[in-house]
């Protein structure tokens, strides 16, 4: 288990706690194996009703590690890779508290999820096109689906971030609370939940996201691509900007 995630089961729910604050809770792969593991013990043991996935500190989650893009790029049987099949796989329903901005595959996961509450803090971000990369994690199917496919684009298009009112009208967060309220509300979700038969939530979470194989499609045509563009020039410009905390010049390649 990673220093930066806290695993715990009890009465029928697995809570994972995110807790990296000082790089906004970047995803390392230890901390995506920490998910993929908590997400298959649930799957195992047919008690457990729910997954709540919450973090510590202002920010939700700021993405996949930059620094592991670079110095070690995703494959075939890395955690991230690990992590996202177990996300689409799961018949265990996700509940996940929003605190901050939740940026990347931060954004991404809650398109897995059924049951996101946000704070008033909330934002969320699909930063991919903007750092030279392309979706992941199936949000080039699942984001259109959601949003209609003008606001999908706008979104992965231009990168920019979504506040939590505007994500509830979009319909990608469940509910807006105030900010410190978030994972209260998660957790009185869960206990909704913990209340209903468990095999019957299973099969209803199977038939809610029917087509699996196709987004398991689109997620490898997804990460084919995206690895192809972490060896580009724009995205080392992007990368380098990030961390130099200045703004990308694509023009100058
Ligand atoms: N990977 C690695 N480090 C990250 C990170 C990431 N995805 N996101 C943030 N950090 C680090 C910063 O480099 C910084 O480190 P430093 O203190 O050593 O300089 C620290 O976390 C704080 O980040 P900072 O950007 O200064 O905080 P902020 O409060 O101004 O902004 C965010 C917070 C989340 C809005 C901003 O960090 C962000 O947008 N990160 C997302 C990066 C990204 O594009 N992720 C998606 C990749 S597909």
């Amino acid at each position: 288990m990673s220093e930066h995630t806290h695993v715990t089961a009890s009465d029928g729910v697995i809570e994972v706690v995110l807790d990296r604050p000082e790089k906004k809770n970047a995803l390392t792969g230890a901390m995506y194996a920490d998910l993929a593991s908590a997400i298959e013990k649930a799957d195992a043991e047919p008690s457990v009703r729910a997954v709540l996935v919450s973090s510590v500190g202002d920010t939700f989650c700021a993405g996949n590690d930059l620094q592991d893009f670079v110095s070690s790029p995703p494959t075939a049987d890395s955690p991230v890779v690990r992590f996202l099949g177990t996300l689409a796989g799961t018949s265990v329903p996700l509940v996940v508290a929003v605190q901050g901005p939740a940026v990347g595959v931060g954004a991404t996961m809650l398109l897995h999820a059924d049951h996101v509450v946000a704070a008033e803090t909330a934002s969320l971000r699909y930063p991919f096109a903007s750092m030279a990369l392309v979706p992941e994690a199936g949000s080039s199917m699942l984001l259109p689906r959601v949003t209609g496919y003008l606001r999908a684009a706008e979104l992965l298009l231009t990168g920019e971030p979504v506040t939590a009112a505007r994500a509830a009208q979009l319909g990608l967060v469940s509910r807006v609370v105030a900010p410190g309220e978030e994972l209260d509300a998660a957790r009185e979700f869960v206990t909704r939940l913990r209340r209903q038969p468990p095999a019957a939530l299973r099969l209803t979470k199977r038939l809610l996201r029917a087509d699996e194989s196709t987004l398991r499609a689109r997620m490898e045509q997804e990460m084919g691509l995206f690895v192809q563009q972490l060896q580009s020039p724009e995205f080392g410009e992007a990368v380098a900007a990030f961390m130099q905390k200045r703004e990308p010049d694509f023009d100058a390649l």
